[in-house]
Order: C-alpha cells, then structure tokens, then sequence
C-alpha cells in the first residue's frame, strides 16, 4: 500500500534523527481515532468542547454570519468525523456545500453517510469527500474549481494548526491563500493558560492520553515490522513556555534497541534509559500573537471570536481577491 510506504519512510527517517520523532499521523490509526474522541470527553481536555459550545453560542453565530456571509463552499480540512463540520453548518445555515478533506478515503465516506442523514431536509446542500495528505499543503489541483458566486471558506479547526511550529503554520497558511485567491479562513486555536491545566489537558490522571500517545508504538510496530517492548515506554507532557508549545514525548523506561529494513537497507535505533521520541507539539497562542501570524502569512482582517473562559479562540480572515490589473 502507497500510503503505508509513505509512512515508512517518514517513521525510518523520523527515528534515526538524533532527537528521534515521529509525525503526527501516526496517531490516527482506527485505535488512535478512537482514543481521540475518547480524549475530547475527558475534563481535562477542554478545547474540543469549548469550540463545540462557540459554535452553539447565538452571539458566535451571529458574528460568523456577519463575517463570512451566505453561499459558502466550506472546505474542511481534516475533517475526520465530520462532528466540527456539521457544527458549523448549523451555525451558518446559509452554506451551500460542504467538502470534508483527509487522509482516509473509507473513514470520510463513512462520515458523510452520517452527515446526509443529519441534513435530508436540506437538499439542496452538496456534500462531498476528498481523500489527500494535506499536511505538506493543499494544491488547488485538490479541489474542483471554485465558483465564483460561491466563496470559498477554509475551516481549520480543533487547534490542530497548533501541531504546527509557528513558521510552518505561517507558511501553510500563506501558500492556502495564494493558491486560493478570494477564499476565507475559519481557524480554531487553543490559548496559552497556565502551565499546571495544560500538563493535565495533556496528561490525564485516567491515562487516556497516555494510551494515545503509547498507541504510536503500535502503529511503528505495524508499519515497519520492529519488535516493540511497548511495556518500556512511558508517556510524558512537558509545558515548554519559552517555545509556548506542550511537548508529547514517549520516554524509554530502561534501554531499548530497534532493528528493521525499510526499502532494502537495513536498520538500528537505540535508546538508552531516559532517552525519549518526540511524537508531537501543540503550539498554544495569545490572541494578539496568532493575528500577527495570520497578518504575516497575508490574510486581512484576522478577527477573534473569543471563548468566554479565556481559553480558546476561533479566528475568521479574509484573503483579498487576486487583482485583475495593477
Ligand atoms: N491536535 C491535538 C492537540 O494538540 C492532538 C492531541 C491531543 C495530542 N492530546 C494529545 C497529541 C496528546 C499528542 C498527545 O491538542
């Protein structure tokens, strides 16, 4: 399978850095989605509710209204159970089509199924499916062509862009609204809060989160064959406020060697005690820091919607239709 290979690649490269690593889609297999959800339910954990309860809110609706307008084709990237996009399409009722975008083809499918259901009294609504790795950036090739009646509204949420470091964010951002002229940016970001709520947002006392990151192991072990002490391995969320990013970590418990062959060569990774894989960042922001960001990518206008608990922002912006003569 391609999409395997892929993978592969990344986790040998990945592994064999100094500072081993791995990319976040090594989360989502079916058990990682799960342990997900499962995460969104924990207290702990608050920004999937707290976007949930903007999007319920009247004030939010009414300020998404104002700003984004009627008869959008939203594109909504990564997508996944499409729970965040049939969200927002009850708070901006005027959308006229809906395009979920992520990596598995059969997961979307099985969403949107769901999604129809939900909308039968709308018929005129157009749903759709779109199965690519957007995370090196999205060609326009991706996307049938837009319709110029029909503004296109990039929704970015969960704080996903969060994953990013900020000068990937800024460039992905940058390269969605060149390659996109005239579109409209909807993204969800989680704020800086002290440094004890969020080592607990990502370090449960259940262990939820622990099992979603220990998940990675699996998925290594899966996809390059490596025998794997899963038992060696523990979890661990360290706040970096000098970065404002939290640091997901697996750290070996006792020493560790990793042998496999990828592609024809063979490999070895060791980790001594303590020694750890770098599985994933979430970069949190102030208000005023991701509207510097969103300017510096060139969207106009970035705006806050914020939570009233402080913790959570949704942010709209415009990019400015490309100019016909200048
Ligand atoms: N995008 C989510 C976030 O950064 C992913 C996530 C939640 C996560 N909990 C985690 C990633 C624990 C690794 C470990 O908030």
């Amino acid at each position: 399978m391609p999409e395997n290979h892929r993978l592969a690649d990344e986790f040998t490269h990945g592994l064999l850095k100094p500072q081993a690593t791995t990319p976040p889609k090594a989360f989502y297999d079916l058990l990682g989605s799960r342990l997900f959800e499962a995460i969104t339910a924990l207290e702990e954990y608050t920004p999937t509710a707290d976007e949930h309860e903007l999007f319920g809110s009247p004030l939010a609706q009414q300020q998404l209204r104002e700003r984004l307008g009627d008869g959008l084709e939203v594109v909504d990237l990564g997508a996944g159970s499409c729970q965040k996009g049939i969200a927002l399409l009850r708070a901006l009722p005027g959308v006229e089509c809906y395009r979920a975008v992520d990596i598995s083809e059969d997961f979307l499918l099985e969403s949107l199924k769901g999604m129809r259901e939900q909308f039968k009294h709308h018929p005129t609504l157009e749903l759709s499916a779109i199965a690519v790795d957007f995370s090196a950036g999205l060609p326009p090739q991706s996307l049938p062509a837009p319709r110029p009646d029909r503004p296109r509204l990039f929704f970015y949420p969960g704080s996903s862009i969060g994953n990013f470091t900020p000068e990937e964010a800024r460039d992905f951002l940058a390269d969605l609204r060149s390659a996109h002229g005239g579109c409209r940016l909807l993204v969800g970001i989680d704020l800086v809060k002290p440094k004890g709520e969020l080592e607990l947002a990502y370090d449960d006392p259940v262990g939820v989160t622990a099992a979603f990151n220990r998940n990675v192991l699996r998925v290594i072990r899966q996809t390059l064959g490596v025998e794997i002490d899963l038992r060696a391995w523990r979890h661990e969320a360290r706040f970096n406020a000098v970065a404002s990013r939290v640091e997901m970590h697996l750290v070996a418990q006792s020493h560790q060697r990793w042998a496999w062959s990828h592609r024809g060569a063979d490999h070895v990774r060791e980790f001594a005690e303590g020694d750890s894989i770098h599985t994933e960042n979430s970069y949190k922001y102030t208000p005023e820091g991701f509207a510097a960001l969103l300017a510096a990518a060139g969207w106009s206008q970035p705006t806050p919607i914020l939570h009233p608990s402080g913790r959570y922002a949704l942010f709209t912006a415009t990019a400015e239709p490309p100019s016909e003569s200048r």
